[in-house]
């Protein structure tokens, strides 16, 4: 029995992929295990968008080498991200690391690691499908790993080069996925079960139908196609086609592909959450324009407002990059004023980190380390206050949680979340698992990052699969912000 062993960092795109080369590992005969002892390949997908992600990598490689010297035979891989950025230079720099595969290149692991150990020297593998763009198809969990919420890609890769990021490297050019092949996958997860997709793409809502070959057109004309977003179009197709799916959330969107359209949509299909995660990144249009982010702080303001006045209580959340080149602290206060102006009810912080081959690096890295902490402190207190009074004003009122399975704190709660994805912790009727199920709660009170509710009635869903082991975890709401 070949066993493996697959540790994820970073962002949901890359738990996504690590769901993906399990599938393709099982397919080839492979078994999960939890135990690295046991394992006769370990894989890391790495994330490389901070410094900090690829020094917790490097650590945790490094964990390995006993391992590797007492079993040889023992395949050590890197995927992701880090991967994709360093190649071959990744094999020079640990040379006890066998296998180093792109994002894009997941489908041939398993040929490359039988090679591997076969004896074939260490391999890099790292190149963009970019003539016929692969999407691997999420299959449902039919085991006792069975899941109510699930993501669908739709677009991979990014075009937009914020002048921070190393996306654009790491992930290759925007290419997108047919609207036949996005709704066929919805449809197979929804039959196996899941009641919510999330939608996942850099910039999910620049999504349109792509033609054949086209990612191989000038970036001009991709552009135009991009600002004519069909993302609200997908949308509604998947609502009308896939009644199932209850949830239909999607990230990371762009303030600039927030359409009228789009915006519409938000007023129209129940189905979409009140909840929108819109990265601002910063509130000073001196420094949105040193990021290339294409829109102004009013801008973001404005697109923030049409979402919040489409759906009643709709509410917002957002990434922010503290400390980025020539930060002053006006700079800093213009980001706190449009916090408080959108009232984000969370947010992601970050501490601006200069990556390779990015725009930024030119601009040196001139804010202080102990300024760019004091001010990803400040950010964080606001947005905690704003989180607080968020939740406490959702005391009393009503909410519909999609449960996700029993409450991490026992005492016989469930947890979910609601329409606005905040985590609830419910307390169902005597006897009652609502796992997998839409339930509508009174909301009794609220905690640090949670609320609590006391379910009145659940909305069956007619043949809904039990959760016997839900592997959802359930994060904070955001506030406490990452540095991950
Ligand atoms: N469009 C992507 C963004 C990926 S990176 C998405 O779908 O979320 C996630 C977040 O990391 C960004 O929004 C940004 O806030 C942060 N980030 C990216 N590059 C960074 C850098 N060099 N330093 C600090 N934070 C960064
Ligand atoms: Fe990165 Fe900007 Fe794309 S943050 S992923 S370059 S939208």
């Amino acid at each position: 029995m070949k066993r493996y062993l697959v540790q994820t960092f970073g962002c949901q795109m890359n738990v996504h992929d690590s769901r993906r080369i399990e599938e393709v590992l099982e397919a080839a005969g492979w078994q999960a295990t939890d135990e690295s002892t046991l394992a006769d390949l370990v894989l890391f997908n790495t994330c490389s968008v901070r410094e900090k992600a690829e020094h917790k990598l490097r650590s945790a490689v490094g964990w390995l080498r006993p391992l590797k010297d007492e079993r040889p035979g023992l395949v050590i891989a890197i995927a992701g991200c880090v991967a994709q950025q360093e190649g071959e230079q990744l094999l020079r720099d640990i040379p006890y690391v066998d296998l180093v595969l792109g994002p894009d290149n997941i489908p041939e692991l398993p040929a490359l690691v039988e090679a591997i150990r076969d004896g074939a020297p260490p391999i890099a593998r790292t190149v963009f499908d970019l003539e016929t763009p692969q999407f691997l198809h999420a299959h449902p969990r039919s085991d006792a790993r069975r899941e109510s919420s699930a993501f669908v890609t739709v677009m991979k890769g990014c075009d937009e080069r914020c002048s921070f990021c190393i996306v654009p490297t790491t992930r290759g050019p925007e290419r997108y996925r047919s609207a036949d092949d996005i709704v066929s996958e919805v449809r197979a997860l929804a039959q196996g079960g899941v009641h919510e997709v999330t939608l996942l793409g850099q910039t999910v809502n620049s999504w349109y139908e792509p033609t054949p070959g086209e990612s191989a057109a000038p970036l001009e004309l991709r552009e135009k196609r991009r600002t004519a977003s069909h993302f609200a179009g997908l949308l509604r197709r998947i609502a009308a086609e896939v009644p199932e799916v209850l949830r239909l959330r999607y990230t990371s969107p762009h303030p600039r592909h927030i359409t009228p359209a789009l915006i519409a949509a938000h007023a129209e299909l129940a189905i979409l959450p009140a909840h929108v995660h819109l990265p601002v990144q910063s509130g000073s249009d001196r420094v949105l324009k040193r990021m290339l982010r294409r829109y102004t702080a009013a801008e973001y303001l404005a697109r923030a407002r049409a979402l919040q006045s489409a759906r009643a209580g709709l509410t917002l959340s957002t990434d922010i990059i503290v400390g980025f080149p020539g930060e002053t602290e006006e700079d800093f206060l213009e980001t706190l004023a449009l916090v408080r102006d959108v009232g984000f009810v969370a947010a992601f912080g970050f501490k601006y980190s200069p990556r390779p081959q990015t725009a930024a690096l030119a601009l040196g890295d001139d804010v202080p380390e102990d300024t760019k902490d004091d001010r990803l402190a400040r950010l964080f207190a606001l947005v905690e206050v704003q989180q607080r009074a968020h939740l406490a004003s959702l005391v009393g009122t009503r909410s519909t949680v999609l449960v996700e399975g029993p409450s991490r704190d026992g005492g016989g709660r469930f947890a979910g979340r609601s329409e606005r994805h905040e985590i609830v912790h419910v307390e169902p009727p005597a006897g009652v698992d609502p796992t997998g199920t839409l339930v509508t709660v009174e909301i009794l009170a609220a905690f640090k990052h949670s609320l609590l509710g006391r379910m009145d009635g659940g909305v069956p869903i007619p043949d809904a699969p039990r959760t016997p082991k839900p592997r959802v975890h359930l994060g904070v709401l955001g506030g406490e912000g990452s540095e991950s």
